[in-house]
């Protein structure tokens, strides 16, 4: 049943959340593992070869309890089958959000103006497929006849970070003879630096934008442009077989001169920061292979499926987010580190940066109504245990509430016991650490470790592709719900365009300089005064 005129702080839960969080203020971690003797296996949770213990956070079971209220209070099923329905839950935009249905086996997906989604889907992967084997296979050839060596990924946003993150976690599967390189930044040292390094009749590119219109790809892709033109004389290369478009919009690609057959659609149901799933995801299959591409899907299908059909405090995606909605709403926190102990998910918090807080960064319902609680929290983090000589000393004897996500793989093959056991050690040491705290030493009150800090840990079997796959879908879904029950709008992403309109206005050639603000015009007079 949909709640009408909903707004989470009107429901009992939210109340009685409130209420817990000043009477069990004093109450910390350590206290309730004394007191609840099964607290381990009643917060534990199993999702495929995904593992989280979620016991190490300020969560009393009245806590919980209160919390799966919220969940059930809220909108938060009703609109979980919308999405998976296909219903235009982005509001805003008017669209389905439907990138699930791209690692899915369903047949009754409903179809989109008398085309069958499913048959679409089946296409735009298969095209993916045939591309992917040729370059892997040597048989997709350059205008020289030469087979590819290298491919640039140019996009930004969803379409690099997704991506370039699989490329990375993934890189133990990596072909051995093809690199695939992401250009992302309109910053000219990043594309000529890279270009430099390579051999234009080796390397494919591969235009990534959903849109077919992000200024920084277009830039990017016309500065690769030049580069053949003026390394081996190949004007017009985007009709070439060296082009490749990625994007939901064939007209803009097709008008740019890629030829047909070399543009790989999605659907604009995928949202940007959603697409690796979809034909965005060329370079991961070009690095993987197909296979392992497709076991990437298989593993998020995987948790789909479990975020559908698990009861609500068996359910990880749910427990994860309203884990973030007690400490953002209800204890002040501001942000969330995620700190994966593995060098190969080191893009993991860049990747979740753009999931979540262009997702959940809002202040309007879905009424269109401002919102007066607090919503997406600040992301942030990188792996440990470098960050364990960085940031840790804040984590551990700061004055900030930081709830933490440690993620760790229990398995690594590319590793030796050595390193791994040492790894893990410490990142479960500190996690420990963290919550236990220690008292300070006689008149050493430096030394003081007041504990309590609150953390998942998340533990992988293995970073194969399935349980990659998992992983993200398990954060996608984490945004998803929170974004539910603070009833915002997840999938849209209008805050980012006003600072692309002033740019354009900014480097426009009829720009007013009376009309530019003292700071921008103070800047402005320093950089042409500069030398
Ligand atoms: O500006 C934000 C954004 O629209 C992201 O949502 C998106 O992932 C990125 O820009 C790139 O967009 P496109 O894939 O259309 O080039």
């Amino acid at each position: 049943m949909t709640v009408t005129n909903y707004s989470p702080t009107d429901t009992p839960a939210w109340r009685n959340l409130e209420t817990l969080s000043q009477a069990e203020a004093d109450i910390t971690i350590t206290q309730l593992f004394d007191t609840e003797t099964d607290r381990v296996e009643r917060m534990s949770l199993q999702a495929g070869e995904l593992f989280l213990d979620y016991s190490k956070n300020r969560v009393s079971q009245n806590v919980l309890q209160q919390l799966i209220a919220l969940a059930n209070e809220s909108n938060l099923f009703n609109h979980r089958d919308a999405m998976f329905c296909g219903d235009p839950i982005n509001s805003t935009e008017k669209r389905a959000v439907l990138h699930a249905a791209l690692r899915s086996e369903r047949a009754d997906l409903p179809s989109e103006q008398g085309q069958s989604r499913n048959e679409m889907i089946k296409q735009q992967l298969e095209h993916v497929r045939q591309v992917s084997d040729k370059v892997r296979d040597g048989s997709w050839q350059g205008s020289t006849g030469k087979s590819i060596t290298d491919v640039v990924n140019i996009g930004i946003g969803g379409s690099d970070l997704g991506p370039k993150l699989a490329c990375t976690a993934l890189s133990e599967f990596s072909h051995p003879s093809i690199n695939v390189h992401f250009i992302a930044n309109v910053d000219g040292a990043e594309i000529l630096t890279t270009l430099a390094s390579l051999d234009p009749e080796t390397t494919l590119v591969a235009i990534a934008s959903k849109t077919f219109t992000t200024q920084e790809t277009l830039l990017n892709a016309k500065t690769t442009l030049n580069w053949f033109a003026e390394k081996i004389g190949l004007k017009n290369a985007q009709t070439s077989t060296h082009f490749i478009a990625l994007t939901a919009n064939p007209t803009n690609a097709l008008a740019y001169g890629i030829p047909e057959s070399q543009i790989l659609e999605f659907a604009e149901w995928v949202g940007g920061r959603y697409s690796l799933w979809s034909s965005i995801g060329l370079s991961i299959a070009i690095t993987i292979g197909f296979q392992r591409f497709s076991e990437m899907l298989a593993g998020a299908r995987e948790m789909d499926l479990h975020f559908q059909s698990a009861p609500i405090d068996q359910n990880m995606p749910v427990i994860l987010a309203l884990l973030g909605i007690w400490y953002s709403n209800f204890l002040g926190a501001q942000s969330t580190a995620v700190i994966p102990y593995c060098e190969r998910l080191k893009l993991l918090p860049a990747y979740l940066q753009q999931l979540d807080m262009e997702s959940n960064g809002k202040a309007t319902t879905l009424e269109g109504k401002p919102i007066n609680y607090n919503t997406g929290a600040i992301v942030w983090g990188q792996t440990g245990t470098n960050g364990q000589h960085a940031f840790f000393q804040l984590l551990h004897q700061g004055t900030r509430l930081v709830p933490i996500d440690f993620i760790a793989a229990v398995k690594d093959s590319l590793s030796n016991d050595e390193h791994h056991r040492v790894l893990i050690g410490n990142m479960l040491g500190q996690s420990s650490a963290l919550m236990r705290g220690q008292p300070a030493p006689k008149d050493q009150p430096h030394k003081h470790y007041t504990g309590n800090k609150p953390s998942n840990t998340l533990l992988m079997d293995s970073l194969s592709p399935k349980n990659f796959g998992a992983l993200i879908a398990l954060y996608e879904h984490k945004v998803f719900v929170q974004g539910s029950i603070w009833n915002i709008n997840s999938f849209d992403q209008w805050g980012v365009e006003l600072g692309k309109n002033m740019a354009n206005e900014l480097l426009g050639s009829n720009l007013d300089h009376s009309q530019l603000d003292a700071s921008t015009k103070k800047l402005f007079d320093h950089i042409s005064k500069v030398p």
